[in-house]
């Protein structure tokens, strides 16, 4: 059997910040965000959005990082060791099941990114002129699918095995930037096609009448998939933290950059899709109807209004799956841990049984729709707010007052306001607890 190896620590601070932003950002921000917020109704969805992070979002986030850190173990076993002998370990457990669920789905679109790169690429994306239809091809052609889903997953796993996480974090650090770019730019040109305007409209100007009852689900289970949270994915990362590495402002730079990248991919979806629809009428109903295609319906359309839209194109896709790597990385990486440490398999044989699980998943979510939005829903909207509602009981409740305080403070190095500690606890005890239970009450009965 294979020893354990000694827990490794990020090396540099960006490298922490990388890492964790690396996983924050993917397809939840560019690809479920947009499809979320036309669904949910855009402004006012947004503003729930913006206060799902705040209020339970950036607390969470700081919690994960202390469990995390302060067991230095996997998401299971970080909980039997700062609550030995108790049932708290479930939550951990839920967490990784969790993260199986996600990537049950996730992947799936993960492929869609590569079909689209190397759509791009070949040049067969600037000759399509419906693009709806070809995103439906896609769809229905289910051995590219599944093929590309299990390259992407195989991909993962390449880099959970070879230890190259470095090289990726490292590359990350140019490239997300570079992707952030890309959406600056992209964001433009979609702003000043004629008829933007209702598009940048819908996204920012609240209007009652394309609200939903759901709109707080949708808005917290986005927050939660969004920032990674709710099943120890940042506790496994806040394992490898050294003790120098600041909890909160770590925990507000991912939240605020995360969030920055979302809206902005809102930016581009929604003028481009306002724009570039002729329908104008029923342009609410079709962004719904259009549900997990948008991403792939509407920019490939925008770039085709691009000079040089094959170079556009290639280089946004490549950038896309390069994010969403470093978010199935991290998935992937929850799930492998805690198997290998909990069940002391050998890293390489649980890293391929996970691999192997994700593609049964994957499989069946290419075949049936309905299969992967089960999976996306239960995820999203209730396994990672669960999670989250037990966490911050945990934190808030069950551990000792002290060993929190000396993590937020890094053993006092840190200076916070005792107004600022006290806030925090009771954010963690009363706020997000509460809110995240009556969200759920109320989404339920809606
Ligand atoms: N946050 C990732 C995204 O927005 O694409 C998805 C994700 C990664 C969710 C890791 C949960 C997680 F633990």
């Amino acid at each position: 059997m294979e020893n354990l190896k000694k827990r490794a620590t990020f090396a540099s601070k960006i490298g922490v910040v990388a890492a964790a932003a690396g996983s924050a950002i993917g397809l939840g921000n560019i690809w479920r965000f947009p499809s979320q917020t036309a669904d949910s109704g855009g402004a006012i969805f947004i503003l729930v959005y913006i206060g799902c992070i705040l209020f339970f979002g950036i607390p969470l986030m700081v919690s994960e990082f202390l469990v995390g850190r302060a067991s230095r173990a996997n998401t299971a076993g970080a909980y039997h060791k700062l609550a030995p002998g108790t049932q708290w370990k479930w939550v951990g457990r839920l967490g990784v099941l969790t993260g199986f669920v996600i990537m049950g789905f996730y992947m799936v679109v993960c492929g869609w990114t590569l079909v689209y790169f190397f759509q791009s690429l070949s040049g067969h994306l600037s000759g399509v002129t419906d693009f709806t239809a070809n995103f439906t091809a896609l769809q229905d052609n289910h051995v590219k699918q599944i093929g590309w889903m299990i390259v992407f997953t195989f991909l993962t796993t390449f880099f959970i095995l070879s230890g190259v996480k470095k090289g990726i974090e490292r590359s990350a650090k140019i490239l997300m930037p570079l992707l952030f770019l890309l959406l600056v730019i992209l964001a433009i040109r979609a702003i000043t096609l004629d008829g933007a305007v209702e598009g940048l409209n819908f996204l920012f100007k609240p209007d009652l009448a394309h609200v939903k009852p759901t709109v707080f689900l949708d808005a917290m289970g986005q927050s939660f998939f969004s920032l990674s949270i709710g099943m120890g994915c940042m506790v496994t990362y806040g394992s490898y933290f050294n003790d120098k590495t600041p909890l909160v402002k770590t925990s507000v730079q991912v939240s605020v950059l995360d969030t920055l990248v979302a809206v902005l991919a809102g930016m581009v979806i929604f003028p481009a899709a306002f724009a570039l629809t002729a329908n104008h009428g029923t342009i609410v109903d079709s962004l719904v109807a259009g549900g997990p295609g948008l991403l792939f319906i509407t920019l490939p359309e925008l770039f085709n209004q691009m000079p040089g839209s094959m170079i556009w194109s290639a280089l946004f896709f490549c950038l896309l799956a390069l994010a969403a790597l470093t978010s199935t990385i991290s998935l992937m990486e929850v799930v492998t841990v805690y198997i290998h440490e909990e069940y002391r398999i050998p890293r390489r044989s649980s890293t391929l049984l996970v691999a192997v699980g994700v593609i049964v998943l994957g499989v069946i979510s290419s075949f049936s729709p309905s299969f992967f939005n089960f999976l996306d829903v239960s995820s999203a909207k209730f396994m990672l707010p669960i999670g989250g509602f037990f966490i911050s009981l945990f934190v808030g409740w069950r551990l000792d007052r002290q060993l929190v305080y000396a993590q937020l403070t890094n053993e006092g190095a840190l200076k916070f306001g005792v107004g600022f500690l006290k806030t925090y606890i009771f954010l963690l005890r009363y706020v997000a607890p509460i809110a995240i239970l009556a969200i759920f009450i109320y989404g339920l009965a809606a």
